[in-house]
């Protein structure tokens, strides 16, 4: 194959000459402006942008290269992509290629920096600051998650990433699989650890484990499993006796069986009363939480692009208003209201006692659920003739703000 190189055309025999050339100009740049860490995205910017990886390497060609040359970079143990691929790698940064089948990132941060690449297939990329926040231990913070911009990023694009606070972003991968080369630092010191956010209130160290913390959410599972009477009460004891980050990981570890059990509400009443305001905003964090893992279990099961994108946002989108915005631009010309419609109705299954709408169990006949949902959404666009009661349209709220469909609902 043939490479076209900064410096003119470069014959080629692998597609590993690619990333081999393009961890050069990176370097060379990189050494003219001192190694400094300010300038280190633009320059990895600019040169994906120049010879962009998505014009320039045959995905089939990529891994062939991968599976059947030896001389490859030293690769790592990182569970991060699905999988990485390192291509390139210097004393300072690498090059990595992610692929990405069912999974999506967390809303994170970086201890790196550098710029990534959507070579193929597409995402929703949120970005959002940390506003307010205070530490509570070196590796659990509490303050309020502010959305701050969300896009859909199509093949070819590149966006910078900068280290620490700064550049706290999520991505949900709408396409399977989709492929990002990333050009980063090895680590830029003093912005560790890599906090992971919980909105909308909670930032924790993911790495960090407190092993006595960890075995004893082990062992209230032992309790959980053998039906322990005394599960419930043992929980309230260790809220009421321990801090509030150990407190914070006991509830989030037994919600879903405190729920199961009708003991969730003592056990948050406990918590509150030992941590006061602090902890309402954490119950906030463990009930988005539990949506959001909602909405990434379901996207192992949907492989629909334009399913996927309605996920996206769904999870992603703040309010109402933004998510039917971010699905008019995708499809320009479609009333963005009857476009989720008709996503609602294309994922919807029977169960044995009526209709599926995503995680919503509709009870009555799905095309009355719809209507009252459109005209939850668009209550202009309903003929005064044809509204339905307004204690129909009250009881179908209770239903969907129980959903992952709750975001619908924000104004
Ligand atoms: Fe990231």
């Amino acid at each position: 194959m043939v490479l076209v190189g900064w410096g003119g055309p470069v014959e080629s025999a692998c597609v590993n000459s690619y990333f081999q050339e393009l961890g050069r100009t990176v370097f060379d740049r990189w050494k003219q402006a001192n190694f400094s860490l300010e300038v280190f995205p633009a320059i990895a910017r600019a040169a994906l942008d120049e010879r962009p990886p998505c014009e320039h390497v045959s995905l089939d060609e990529l891994v062939r290269d991968f599976l059947l040359n030896d001389e490859q970079p030293h690769q790592t143990q990182s569970g991060f992509g699905e999988p990485e691929l390192v291509t390139y790698e210097c004393p300072r940064f690498y090059i990595q290629v992610l692929f990405w089948l069912d999974g999506t990132t967390d809303i994170h941060q970086h201890e790196f920096s550098g710029a990534f690449h959507v070579m193929a297939g597409s995402s929703i990329h949120a970005g959002f600051a940390f506003e307010n926040m205070q530490p509570i231990t070196p590796h659990f913070r509490v303050g309020d998650l502010r959305l701050q911009q969300i896009e859909l990023l199509e093949t070819g694009r590149t966006v910078p990433i900068t280290s620490g606070s700064g550049g706290i972003h999520s991505l949900f991968h709408l396409d399977k699989p989709s492929v990002t080369v990333v050009v980063r630092t090895q680590n830029d010191p003093g912005t560790a650890p890599q906090f992971t956010y919980l909105p909308p209130h909670v930032a924790l160290d993911p790495v960090y484990c407190d092993a006595l913390i960890m075995r004893r959410k082990q062992a209230l599972d032992v309790l959980e499993q053998t039906g322990d009477p005394d599960y419930a009460r043992l929980i309230r004891e260790m809220i009421d006796q321990h801090d509030l980050e150990a407190g914070f990981y006991i509830l989030q570890n037994g919600m879903r069986h405190l729920m199961d059990l009708d003991e969730w509400e003592p056990a948050l009443e406990t918590f509150q009363n030992k941590h006061g305001a602090s902890a309402a905003g954490m119950v906030a964090s463990m009930v988005e939480c539990q949506r959001r893992d909602h909405i990434r279990d379901m996207r192992g099961a949907i492989t629909d692009p334009d399913h996927r994108f309605f996920l996206a946002l769904l999870m992603n989108a703040p309010s109402r208003s933004s998510l039917l915005e971010l699905v008019a631009q995708r499809f320009p010309g479609d009333d963005p209201v009857d476009t989720v419609m008709a996503w609602i109705e294309e994922l919807a299954e029977p169960y044995d006692s009526g209709t599926a709408a995503m995680d919503l169990l509709v009870p009555d006949d799905l095309d009355a659920f719809l209507a009252e949902l459109r005209q939850m959404l668009a209550p202009g666009g309903v003929p005064r003739a044809a509204r339905i009661p307004a204690k129909k349209i009250r009881e179908t709220r209770t239903l969907i703000e129980g959903s992952c469909l709750r975001r619908l609902l924000d104004y």
